[in-house]
């Protein structure tokens, strides 16, 4: 077809061509080109010539012999489109259309063999066609920056087509359009020295073939929402480097060291991203920098001190100027984390020259020194660093249910006041150092260590003189719990849980006494008394009953008691039988379910309020019949039973249940200030008062506290699946209380979702849980996040008529939360936020639910994280004395063994207890009858509210 069409053309113009040295088919495209544009008269192309190449030549062509081999036409104005019959220009080599107004598609310039320089950038080219390149063979400078190029279709792109153009020399695409990963060849093309992708949507890794290459100036920045990712460690490997702009990505990772190699480099700026750990005195000391931008990253440590350009501000630095040292302390600690590469989470927490000021996730204090490392179950990778041996004043180190490696320091050994080191459940080699008389190590289930000493149940290792405990060490809190495993029957289903709440409740009854020490700034930090906890074998025929064993200090070493020593307790079995309650006894509470009486509706059923013969309140849940077919009874029997035994001061619990023909009720506690999500989003046509901040505060402590409970009941660790305001209920005195937790396994499969989508709690639902359905604990701590940003700015999760930027809370929350000014403008209006202490306690949980509502489930903080963030903006915002202490009759300030004690007491007399985060012990009596609890504890309801999203 060409050449036919080429030989009629000849024809057509054969009179031209006798006055002409121009080529006529060049001639005839020009002509095509010019009446293609919108204002062809600012090239003042003479109408009377035919003969671009002249002499006298038309401006802004030029040609080599009688073919057209430049255009230049930058910066007129020029608007219009390029017809497709264009690059019929087949000599050219120097296109100059940079900044006019080109709009429409581009032409394939395949074949332009020729073709050295083409600036097209600074247009409104819309479209380029997938066979734009190949066989440009000679270009030298391509340039397509500030080209719209296929946004409508999703973008595109760069062709493999392009590793034709062996020479090309200066590739830039900035504004372009381009999406997915850089392409490998890139690193290939031997002569390129500028490469600007800046201000695509390109995501992934720079590309591992770019090492070796001769990239001199690099832009990769502003890449879109998610930007590109991963370590940054192959430029290192770019020697010619002299400029490089990375900033407004998501690169992760430290600073290499090997950063040192880039001689050349004047420029670098890698802000706006997520790079960690400590600024490598090899990148400041470059011969050549001249500019350093790192601001807006996680970097920690010193500031370095510089004297060309750089920007550092919006980093979690120890000290606010460039020069001044770290604390030795928290040298010591970043030395630590970058033995775990400097996991997200911790990075963004720690902050600040004094851990024991401020949120350094898992760090406790005591007197103003670090007293415990708590980071069990982070998935932590890497080694434990010598540099934990520097810090003397370290009690305990927590680091179990990790994938922690390598060997454990030796210099561990000689920190004075040590008593406790759990490093079960990881990846750790031997040799164990020995650790002197009065410390317990734990190293169960380090596979390597495992095998060495292959320990034996009731013998200490040898080698240890401290204790060390490797066998069924429950304490590992390994995440999904489900090592050593105890099957589900009848019988363990119900004692398991108690068991493991037990176990908790000891571990945290010593946590709470090393924060009420640090609160007191007492000087010791422990009651010298020392607890370990081994749970029995579960083939001994006795496997129902927990060993316990309370050693004093004096004596510490030795905790391990034989089994059915004296000093253990049996922990006491309640038959499911105790909680069933007639269904004529509620029918008569709620009046014969009247219309009167309901409450609200949710997912599972409708809730009823009803009065008890002697006054007692109580609200039933007349679960729908579908929800819990008749196959799933007996799973429903022994699921409410457990479930009965979920005790909490910040649960509400079921407190019993009837299963009559196709009645499903069940019985909770009247909670008379109803759900949270009233009290947010419809306070005004409810006639009542906007919640205080103290309110909120204590309210998000109380859930947090809940939460943490049902995350830690052990093997069988409660998810609650269903977070929300709508399901956080609230007392008299305004403390809250979680309810609906447990119910969501009870439904037939697929029944749960339908009933979240007709309940509208997506605002609420983690990404990953969203769409793949999976479950951990974490999903609850996302939509613990998102009630957090409920409480502070009293919006709803979602919201179909709030404007697209706002319509799910958690999104927008996580946007501007950084920005102090638009924070501010975000919180709800009835709070006072001039007031710049109320503000810092804004900022502190803006903060939390910010990481809370993390994306990644790993990069979330485990409930226990929000417990400690909390408790002391409540204690700063509480009055003298807080009533709540007293709200069970429990004295918290009871030693432990007194409340040990106190609890095999009850144990004895038939009541079962469990315990709740802040050490207290809520015991729940039952009545010979087994009815309802003969000591109401005020009693309240758990429904999920109509208003409920
Ligand atoms: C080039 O294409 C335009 C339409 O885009 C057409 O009008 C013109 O005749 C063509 N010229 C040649 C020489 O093919
Ligand atoms: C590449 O771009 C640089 C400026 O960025 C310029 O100095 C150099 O001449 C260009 N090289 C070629 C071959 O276009
Ligand atoms: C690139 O991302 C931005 C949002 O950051 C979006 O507005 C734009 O449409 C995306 N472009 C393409 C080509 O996907
Ligand atoms: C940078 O620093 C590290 C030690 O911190 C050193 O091993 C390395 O060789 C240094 N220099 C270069 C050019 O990477
Ligand atoms: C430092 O930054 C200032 C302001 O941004 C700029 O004017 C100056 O040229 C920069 N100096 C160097 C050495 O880059």
């Amino acid at each position: 077809m060409p050449p036919l069409l080429f030989f009629s053309l000849v024809l057509s113009l054969l009179p031209i061509l006798a006055k002409s040295t121009t080529d006529p088919g060049d001639y005839a495209i020009l002509l095509a080109f010019q009446s293609s544009l919108d204002n062809p008269e600012i090239l003042k192309w003479p109408s009377d010539s035919q003969d671009p190449c002249g002499p006298p030549k038309w401006p802004h062509v030029f040609c080599e012999g009688n073919r057209v081999s430049q255009i230049q036409i930058q910066n007129l104005g020029v608007a219009g489109t390029l017809p497709a019959n264009f690059t019929q220009l087949s000599m050219l080599s120097n296109l100059g259309f940079q900044n006019n107004k080109f709009r429409g598609k581009l032409p394939s310039f395949r074949g332009l063999t020729n073709l050295k320089y083409a600036f097209l950038n600074g247009n409104q080219f819309d479209t380029i066609p997938l066979d734009f390149f190949g066989g440009l063979s000679s270009l030298l400078d391509l340039s397509l920056d500030e080209n719209p190029l296929n946004q409508s279709t999703g973008g595109w792109t760069l062709p493999t087509d392009l590793t034709d153009s062996a020479e090309l020399v200066n590739l830039t695409c900035s504004k372009c359009g381009l999406v997915g990963p850089i392409p490998d060849f890139l690193g290939s093309l031997s002569n390129l020295n500028v490469l600007q992708l800046s201000y695509n949507n390109l995501t992934g890794m720079i590309p591992s073939s770019f090492a070796g290459s001769n990239i001199k100036v690099l832009w990769l920045n502003n890449q879109g929402s998610s930007g590109l990712t991963g370590p940054v460690d192959v430029i290192t490997q770019m020697p010619f480097l002299t400029d490089v702009w990375l900033h407004g990505n998501s690169f992760t990772g430290p600073i290499p060291d090997s950063i040192g190699a880039l001689t050349a480099l004047t420029r670098i700026w890698l802000n706006s991203n997520q790079f960690v750990g400590l600024i490598p005195s090899n990148l400041t000391s470059l011969p050549n920098l001249q500019d350093l931008q790192l601001d807006n990253n996680l970097l920690m440590g010193p500031i370095p001190s510089v004297k060309y350009n750089f920007t550092y501000s919006g980093n979690s630095f120890c000290a606010s100027d460039p020069g001044v040292k770290c604390a030795p302390d928290v040298t010591s600690l970043l030395g630590f984390l970058h033995g775990l590469n400097y996991p997200t989470h911790l990075d963004s927490s720690w902050s600040g020259n004094d851990p024991c000021v401020g949120d350094w996730m898992g760090i406790i204090c005591s007197s103003g020194k670090v007293a415990a490392i708590n980071l069990p179950n982070l998935r932590l990778n890497g080694t434990i660093s010598p540099s934990l041996g520097n810090l003397d004043s370290l009690v305990d180190i927590k680091l179990g249910g990790n994938n922690l490696t390598g060997q454990i320091p030796s210099n561990l050994s000689n920190l004075k006041s040590l008593k406790l080191v759990n490093l079960s459940s990881n990846n750790l080699a031997p040799p164990v150092p020995s650790f002197p008389n009065g410390v317990t190590l734990l190293v169960a289930n380090n596979p390597l260590i495992d095998k060495a000493s292959s320990p034996s149940p009731s013998t200490d290792s040898p080698n240890t003189p401290g204790t060390q405990i490797t066998p069924n060490s429950n304490d590992n809190g390994n995440e999904n719990g489900n090592r050593g495993t105890s099957k589900k029957s009848n019988n363990s289903a119900i004692i398991v849980p108690t068991v493991c709440a037990s176990l908790i409740a000891i571990s945290l009854a010593g946590f709470l006494f090393y924060y009420k020490g640090k609160r007191r700034k007492a000087s010791t930090l422990m009651p010298e008394t020392s607890i370990v906890v081994h749970p029995h074998d579960s083939s001994d025929p006795g496997s129902n009953s927990l060993k316990l064993a309370v050693a004093n200090g004096s004596n510490a070493h030795t905790p391990r008691s034989e089994p059915h020593s004296s000093g253990h307790s049996n922990i006491h079995i309640i038959e499911a039988g105790n909680f069933i309650i007639s269904v004529q006894v509620l029918l008569n509470a709620t009046k014969n379910f009247s219309q009167k009486n309901i409450l609200g509706r949710g997912g599972f059923g409708t809730v009823y309020k009803g009065e008890l013969h002697d006054g007692t309140m109580i609200a039933v849940k007349r679960m729908e019949a579908s929800v819990v077919t008749n196959k799933a009874l007996d799973e429903f029997q022994a699921e409410i039973a457990m479930l009965t035994k979920v005790r909490h001061r910040n649960l509400v619990s079921i407190l019993g249940f009837s299963m009559e023909g196709q009645e499903r009720l069940l019985v909770y506690e009247f909670m008379p200030q109803g759900a949270l999500s009233k009290h947010l989003f419809h306070w005004k046509p409810a006639g009542l008062n906007p919640l205080s901040l103290k309110r909120r505060l204590n309210i998000a402590l109380d859930v947090a506290r809940g939460m943490e409970y049902l995350h830690n009941l052990g093997q069988q660790s409660f998810i609650h699946r269903d977070l929300k305001s709508a399901n956080i209920l609230l007392g008299d005195d305004f403390r809250a209380k979680v309810s609906d937790f447990g119910l969501v396994k009870l439904a037939p499969d697929g029944k749960y979702s339908v009933a979240t989508r007709l309940a509208g709690t997506f605002g609420y639902l983690a990404p990953e849980y969203a769409v793949t359905g999976k479950i951990t604990t974490k999903a609850d701590v996302f939509s613990y996040g998102v009630v957090l940003m409920e409480l502070l700015t009293g919006l709803t999760a979602l919201d179909e008529s709030r404007v697209e930027e706002t319509r799910y809370l958690a999104s927008w929350f996580t946007q501007i939360r950084t920005d102090k000014q638009k924070l501010r403008e975000a919180i709800d209006s009835t709070l006072d936020t001039s007031d710049e202490e109320t503000f810092a306690s804004i900022c502190t949980v803006a903060e939390l639910a910010g990481h809370c509502a993390a994306r990644e489930p790993y990069q979330r903080p485990d409930m226990s994280h929000a417990v400690m963030v909390l408790v002391p903006l409540v204690e700063k915002w509480k009055p003298a004395k807080d009533e709540s202490e007293e709200y069970l009759g429990i004295d918290l300030h009871l030693p432990l063994l007194q409340m040990v004690k106190g609890w095999q007491d009850a144990d004895v007399s038939g009541t079962t207890a469990s315990t709740d985060m802040s050490g207290t012990y809520s015991i729940v009596s039952l009545d010979s009858k087994g009815s309802i609890p003969s000591r109401p504890i005020g009693f309240a309801e758990s429904f999920t509210s109509a208003d409920g999203r």
